[in-house]
Order: C-alpha cells, then structure tokens, then sequence
C-alpha cells in the first residue's frame, strides 16, 4: 500500500536554483525549474511521510500536505536544511545550488562606466548536502548529478567522494533534464545500478521514492 512506505517517517527536500545578488536588480542564477524536487516531495507525502520542502525561487505549487520554507541564497538554503535536518530521516537534495556567490552584494545599480568592462570577484557557497552528511545523527542521503557528458561516472565518483547512500544521475541540456516535464534518471548506489527510463518527472519521483524506502527498511532504522 502506496499511503503506508514512508508512514511515520520525516524527509526533508531541497529543490529549485538559487538567486545570488549582484546589486538591488540583478542576480546569478541558474536553469532549474524545481519541478523535480516538488514532484519528490509530492511522492513523498503520498507515501504517508511528513514533509519539509525547502524551495529556492521557482513558480510552483505546493504539492498537498507538504511543509515549505521558502528562500532565496544558497546560505538561505543552507540555513533552512540544517535547521530541518537534525530530526530527518532522509534527505533529498534536488536543488541545484549555486557554488559561487559575489563576494559582495551592491548597495545600489551597478552603472556602466565608459566602454570598460566589468569584474565580478565570487565566493564559493556552503555545501549543504556535505555539512548534512557530517550531522551526529546522519540522515540517508540521496544527492543529484545533472551532468551534460560522461553522467554516469561523474555521479559515481560524486557518490564516492560525498559519501552518499543514492545518486540519481541525468543528463541535462540540449532539451533534457531543466525546465522540461520529462526525464530519465540513473539510481546508483555503492552495489547497485538501476535505469529509470524517459517519463513524466512525478512517475520517476513515485520510483525513487520507492527505492529510498526500500534502504529505509534495510537500514533498520525507525
Ligand atoms: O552541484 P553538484 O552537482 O555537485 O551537486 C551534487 C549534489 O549536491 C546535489 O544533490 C545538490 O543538491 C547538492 N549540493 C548541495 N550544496 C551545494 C552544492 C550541491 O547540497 N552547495
């Protein structure tokens, strides 16, 4: 019974881009819809699971008894999922974070000065899903790989070096994976490999979710 896989259980999900300002008008983003990660957190909650969804800026409905705090910044995201996090029993980062922030944020419009150009100094952005993954209590942890080449190893090592129980790995561009209704994705674990062929975003979200409450049972916790 679908109602009853993630009964009495806590997931936490991270989803959408982050905004990182430049000055009061302008920002560096990125092409996530978030539609991934809202379908997972929808999945979830039919699953019989309380839900925390921490959303970057995206245009979305929030999915039926789901919990959402909105934010902005990658640190407003950070912020957001460790204070979640302490009492969770997965969590699923979706969201496609920002890695670089300007160093400084404009008080006021950036104007053009003569023909010269302009230098942007950046900051590396905290990483959420590594400072989860070193909590006391370490929740299951299931991270994203959008890759535009090579996927399937990129998401290998990135499971290997970021000490991730679940990888699911897509291929991005050309029409695939952002701000589109249909994807694929790779699941990879330390032992197993499992291909989710193309379908609609809430079909492969229902799969995945299946595949987290199957570790869930193995691992034994409650
Ligand atoms: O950006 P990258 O491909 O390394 O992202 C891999 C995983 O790490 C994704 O699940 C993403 O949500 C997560 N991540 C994060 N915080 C960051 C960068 C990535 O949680 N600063």
């Amino acid at each position: 019974q679908r109602g009853d896989l993630l009964a009495g259980r806590q997931v936490l999900i991270s989803a959408g881009p982050t905004f990182e300002d430049i000055d009061p008008v302008r920002f560096l983003g990125n092409r996530s819809s978030g539609r991934m990660g809202f379908a997972i957190a929808e999945a979830a909650a039919e699953a019989g699971a309380s839900v925390t969804l921490v959303a970057g800026p995206v245009n979305l409905a929030t999915p039926a008894g789901v919990q959402r705090i909105d934010v902005r910044s990658a640190r407003e995201m950070h912020a957001a999922v460790l204070g979640a996090a302490q009492n969770c029993d997965v969590f699923i980062a979706a969201a496609a974070v920002g890695d670089f922030r300007p160093a400084e944020v404009a008080l006021h419009k950036i104007k053009k000065r003569g023909d010269g150009g302009l230098s942007l100094e950046l900051t590396q952005n905290p990483d959420i899903l590594a400072d989860v993954a070193a909590l006391p209590r370490r929740p299951l942890l299931v991270g994203f790989a959008a890759e535009t080449e090579n996927v399937e190893a990129y998401a290998r090592a990135k499971l290997e070096r970021k000490r991730l129980d679940l990888i699911a790995a897509n291929q991005v561009g050309s029409g695939l994976g952002f701000e589109v209704d249909d994807n694929s994705l790779t699941l990879i674990s330390a032992d197993a490999t499992l291909r989710l062929p193309t379908a609609p975003k809430r079909e492969l979200a229902r799969q995945l979710i299946d595949v987290v409450a199957q570790r869930l049972r193995d691992r034994g916790t409650d």
